[in-house]
């Protein structure tokens, strides 16, 4: 089959090559499926500089956190799937190729009205969001949300979240094209950061009482400045650092304000079974409640191109390789 590989980490797309790779054997509670789109996140461009939860000893390996496509074969101790089955998967590894395995645990069924594209770009935006909004963050219904970098994939997906959970959402983006978009997606306010100062702008738009919760992805000083928006009781959840970095151990806050950090592939680890909430998203979106945001999908065999184009500023949503 044909697979984007990396033999050995580099800082630059270079290091991602096109290869002929053997098809990978699914062992007995995993399923073989014919990939048809495999979305592209933020943590592959660690992955390709060794920084992202990977061991040298691993290589080759094939990027690509999640997938969708059709199952070709099924483990003999999988209950619940068949071959030809739609479904969408997110083991972490594997999607840039013509087939991936995942485990029974880590797939769901995709239904019909939901593409392949659509389905590769739904498990990790979504589920972050959710567990990191509601599990972590205790999001309520009326709560005034900031969410950072709004036009990430996460930040479209957790906008929609926080927007059906009833709160109100303040978000921030690099231009006014950006803002635009994520108002006609639901976000009640949002800021230019690079015209205005965010703090200066959530003290105005919640008459100086800041916010119940943050969605923190951007790290560096945009963290800091984060906490300093809080309301008292107010939550911080940070999910990483897209710029900056952020600290090991939250601090310590004052006035009942809290500051974390979440990692959906830690959460997935200790409760395998909260992959099934993708489900709801799937049904959210078939019916046209929630939107997947696909701004550019690329042939696999210009996987470079693709991660050029997301290391870049340009892109709003996600980025898809189609095989
Ligand atoms: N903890 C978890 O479980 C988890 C899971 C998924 C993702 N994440 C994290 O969430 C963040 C977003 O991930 P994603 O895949 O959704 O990212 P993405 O789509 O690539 O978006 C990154 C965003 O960051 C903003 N940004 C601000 N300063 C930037 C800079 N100097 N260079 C590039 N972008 C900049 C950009 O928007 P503007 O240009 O509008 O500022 C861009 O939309 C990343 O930090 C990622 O590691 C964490």
């Amino acid at each position: 089959m044909k697979a984007i590989r990396i033999h050995q980490f580099g800082p630059t797309e270079e290091v991602l090559q096109y290869d002929d790779a053997p098809v990978p054997q699914p062992g007995p509670k995993e399923l073989l499926v014919k990939v048809e789109a495999a979305a592209l996140n933020r943590a592959d461009l660690g992955l390709r500089k060794g920084t992202y939860r990977i061991d040298p000893k691993d290589l080759p390996v094939i990027p690509g956190r999640e997938f969708a496509g059709t199952v070709v074969n099924v483990g003999s101790e999988v209950p619940g799937f068949h071959v030809g089955q739609r479904v969408v998967a997110q083991p972490g590894l594997g999607g840039y190729a013509e087939y991936a395995v995942a485990k029974a645990s880590q797939t769901r069924p995709v239904p019909d009205g939901v593409d392949s594209v659509l389905a590769a770009a739904m498990p990790t935006v979504f589920l972050t969001s959710w567990f990191a909004l509601v599990e972590d963050a205790k999001m309520k219904s009326a709560d005034k949300v900031l969410i950072q970098a709004g036009g990430s994939g996460v930040g479209i997906a957790a906008i929609q979240i926080a927007k059906h959970g009833g709160a109100r959402v303040i978000t921030t983006a690099g231009t006014d094209e950006k803002c635009s978009r994520l108002r006609e997606l639901g976000a009640d306010e949002t800021i230019n950061y690079t015209i205005n100062d965010f703090r200066q702008e959530v003290h105005r738009l919640t008459a100086g009482r800041g916010v119940d919760v943050v969605l923190e992805m951007v790290g560096g000083e945009v963290y800091n400045k984060s906490l300093e928006v809080l309301a008292p009781g107010g939550r911080l959840v940070s999910i990483g650092g897209a710029v900056g970095p952020i600290p090991d151990t939250p601090p310590a806050l004052a006035e009942g304000r809290k500051a974390s950090r979440f990692s959906i592939t830690n959460y997935l680890n200790s409760h395998p079974e909260a992959f099934n909430r993708l489900d709801a998203f799937l049904l959210l979106v078939r019916d046209k409640k929630f939107q997947v945001v696909i701004d550019r999908t690329f042939p696999l065999k210009e996987a470079r191109a693709a991660q050029r184009y997301l290391e870049g500023r340009e892109h709003f949503g996600k980025i898809v390789l189609t095989m």
